[in-house]
């Protein structure tokens, strides 16, 4: 479906009934990401999944900030009539669940924080995004998805599930150059959200891939532990996945956010 917003036009799927679950897909995806999670949680959550602009369905204008992601998904619940739901982001999906928290704190029922990091780029990685940005522009979507692949899925996925590596290598050649340069000053300009985790007070699930290289346990660790207590905080390792989980090793990942799910109805 589309969702033609005042500022942007946004592709999404709205599936099930139960809590408004938000899904935020991370770089370079759409919500393809989280179709496995869409399809077994339907029969207990609304999953709302938007495609961030400039990826998928979505607009390819900006501004792209992790504030303007965050702002795109509040104006889709505004769409869709939905007044508060649980966020769910992986890697720049989690940035944009931290700067949704930071924005629209009155309408997060609850957190979940996957292969993410709380803190800002430092100078070297600032450095990296800006040599990947003229990459992008030079050779298009195919060789950010080649220079991406390494580090996404783990040595399990790598090893055993062609399938799985192949579907990732589509998903990431098939976006617009313009969202992927977009996406990559926004990961590069993001602010430090650790500052942001100990105003958290809803309750948080943080999951990690255990061969996750990208976003490795010692940061969902390092989540885990600068959340207050209001947080309630669990932390979910998922064996034999990388950085994104939610593909690599579907069913334990849905596991892990339906059993979160329970805890708060
Ligand atoms: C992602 O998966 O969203 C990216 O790895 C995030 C990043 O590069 O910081």
């Amino acid at each position: 479906m589309i969702a033609h917003l005042p500022d942007v036009q946004l592709g999404y799927d709205d599936q099930g009934d139960g809590v408004p679950v938000l899904f935020l897909h991370g770089f370079p995806h759409d919500r393809g990401l989280w179709n496995a999670q869409r399809l077994s949680l339907a029969s207990e959550a609304r999953c709302i999944v938007p495609d961030l602009r400039g990826f998928g369905q979505s607009s390819t204008h900006g501004p792209f900030s992790v504030d303007q992601y965050a702002d795109d998904a509040a104006a889709l619940l505004d769409h869709l009539g939905i007044a508060q739901a649980v966020v769910c982001g992986l890697s720049m999906g989690g940035y944009v669940a931290m700067a949704f928290w930071r924005r629209h704190e009155a309408r997060v029922r609850a957190l979940v924080l996957c292969d993410t990091r709380a803190g800002a780029d430092s100078d070297e990685a600032r450095a990296r995004r800006d040599t990947m940005i003229a990459q992008a522009r030079r050779e298009g979507a195919g060789a950010i998805a080649e220079a991406m692949l390494p580090g996404m899925v783990g040595a399990e996925t790598r090893a055993r599930r062609g399938d799985v590596v192949a579907g990732l290598r589509a998903m990431m050649s098939r976006q617009p150059t313009a969202g992927i340069v977009g996406a990559l000053q926004a990961l590069r300009d993001r602010p430090d959200s650790r500052r942001t985790l100990g105003t958290i007070s809803v309750p948080t699930l943080v999951v990690v891939g255990d061969e996750d290289t990208l976003t490795p346990t010692s940061e969902a660790r390092a989540i885990a532990e600068a959340l207050p207590p209001a947080a309630r905080v669990r932390l979910e390792i998922i064996a034999g996945a990388g950085h994104v989980p939610c593909v690599e090793r579907p069913s334990a990942t849905t596991h892990a956010l339906a059993d979160f799910l329970r805890t708060l109805a």
